[in-house]
């Protein structure tokens, strides 16, 4: 699986790697309000936190999905893509990344949460074939605001 853009830059899913975990955190930082640290990003190394991101040929990451294994399920911690990137397939490419390990892993279910607000990010959810399971009152911080679980079965 890989795409090529019109300037000639191929990009593709790796397995997340020490190398990547720099640009992980500033995409962490820049976009989320409870960032993970490098640190913390060091525990998605681990085979407990299957985690992948999209890269261009000269090793730029483009996005990334973090996820946590809980015996047959995956549970999404946070995916997203670059600015500049955007709006051209690349969120859809994740979900397929992290749900094509979950086949091969005999892994049946994928669930996450996501701020009501976000209507980009409940968009592709829905477009993925996630279904709303319900709310989490005030999981967010800074500002406060209520969850929306989903979750998507593979069988
Ligand atoms: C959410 C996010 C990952 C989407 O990535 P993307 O690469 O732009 O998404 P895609 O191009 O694959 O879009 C797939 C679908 O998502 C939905 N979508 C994407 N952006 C959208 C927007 N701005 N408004 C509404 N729906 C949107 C659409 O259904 C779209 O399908 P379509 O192109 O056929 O209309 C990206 O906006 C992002 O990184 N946001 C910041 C981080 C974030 O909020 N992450 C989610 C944490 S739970």
């Amino acid at each position: 699986m890989s795409m090529s853009l019109p300037d000639g830059k191929e990009i593709r899913p790796v397995r997340f790697a020490r190398e990547h975990i720099g640009q992980v955190a500033e995409l962490e930082r820049r976009f989320f309000s409870e960032p993970w640290s490098e640190s913390a990003l060091s525990l998605l190394l681990t085979e407990e936190y299957p985690s992948f991101v999209l890269v261009t040929d000269t090793g730029e990451v483009v996005g990334y999905i973090s996820a946590q294994r809980a015996l047959d399920e995956l549970q999404i911690i946070n995916l997203a893509i670059r600015e500049g990137y955007r709006g051209r397939g690349f969120g859809v490419m994740l979900l397929e990344t992290a749900e094509a390990y979950c086949r091969g892993e005999e892994i049946v279910s994928l669930s996450l949460e996501v701020r009501e607000s976000n209507s980009a990010a409940r968009g592709l959810y829905k477009k993925q074939g996630y279904r709303e399971a319900g709310v989490r009152k005030n999981f967010y911080r800074q500002p406060t605001e209520n969850a929306v679980v989903m979750i998507k079965n593979l069988i």
